[in-house]
């Protein structure tokens, strides 16, 4: 999709097995282009570049896991022609990623409820994860995603397994993101201090950095801050 080698941007920092796994929630697209006087989906495509921008300098510098909120299972709200145009850039990103999924890095999963995608999307999704699957950088792009409805999916999972008494361990092993480990670091970008349904159980010990930075402004140089700023914190999981 976007991490050939000749394309990755210099390297700033370097992350150690204490930083696996960021997670982006890519905020502030729409007013990004309010702000130039343009409609939502200019932001939403300036912000889908933007993605592959950050996707590619994360991987350059050693993480290993990357998850992006991408559309919430409450992001059907807005208006349908900004729904319509976030769905047309998912299919063209999709599109993408056959042409140029040889070269990459890239072990592409997508995560949510695709349950309500065309079947059409779907086999291409599935498409993208099998081909993809032995390449050593985990994305998640979160599509009709929510954490609630996680939950309650990896629930009724257990309960179809037959299962009347679960462990956490057995939660974790039945959500999207089974195949890696609890973020390290979710990032939200646009200036909001929320965490807006994403990663409800995997953050329970994720440390958080919050910018201004609207999303399609976000650039290397922010997630070295990002960086720096995890690396001066303590992560104490409850002890001292
Ligand atoms: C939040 O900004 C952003 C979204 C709901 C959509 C995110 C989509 C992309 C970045 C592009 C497509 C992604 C991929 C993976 C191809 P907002 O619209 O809520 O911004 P606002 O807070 O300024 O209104």
């Amino acid at each position: 999709m976007f991490f050939k080698k000749s394309q990755k941007a210099e390297k700033k920092v370097c992350v150690d097995e204490r930083l696996q796994h960021i997670a982006f929630i890519m905020d502030g697209n729409g007013r990004w282009a309010q702000k130039r006087g343009m409609p939502r989906e200019f932001g939403h495509t300036h912000g889908a570049a933007t993605f592959k921008k950050i996707g590619r300098y994360c991987e350059s510098i050693g993480i290993k896991y990357m998850t992006v909120y991408a559309f919430s299972t409450e992001n059907w709200k807005r208006p349908q022609n900004e729904v319509d145009a976030i769905m047309k850039l998912f299919d063209d990103y999709i599109g993408d990623c056959f042409a140029e999924m040889k070269d990459d890095n890239v072990h592409v999963r997508f995560i949510g409820n695709l349950d309500v995608f065309p079947q059409s999307l779907r086999e291409k999704m599935e498409r993208i994860e099998r081909e993809t699957a032995h390449k050593p950088f985990l994305l998640n792009v979160a599509i009709n995603y929510g954490g609630r409805e996680e939950i309650v999916h990896a629930c009724k999972a257990l309960l179809h397994e037959g299962k009347n008494e679960i462990c956490e361990a057995d939660i974790s092993a039945h959500l999207y993101t089974k195949e890696c480990p609890d973020p390290d670091l979710i990032v939200r970008t646009g200036g909001d201090l929320r965490t807006s349904n994403f990663l409800l159980w995997q953050s329970a010990y994720a440390e958080y950095y919050f910018t201004d930075v609207l999303w399609p402004d976000f650039s290397p140089a922010d997630v070295d801050l990002a960086v720096d700023a995890f690396y001066s914190r303590k992560r104490r999981y409850g002890g001292v």
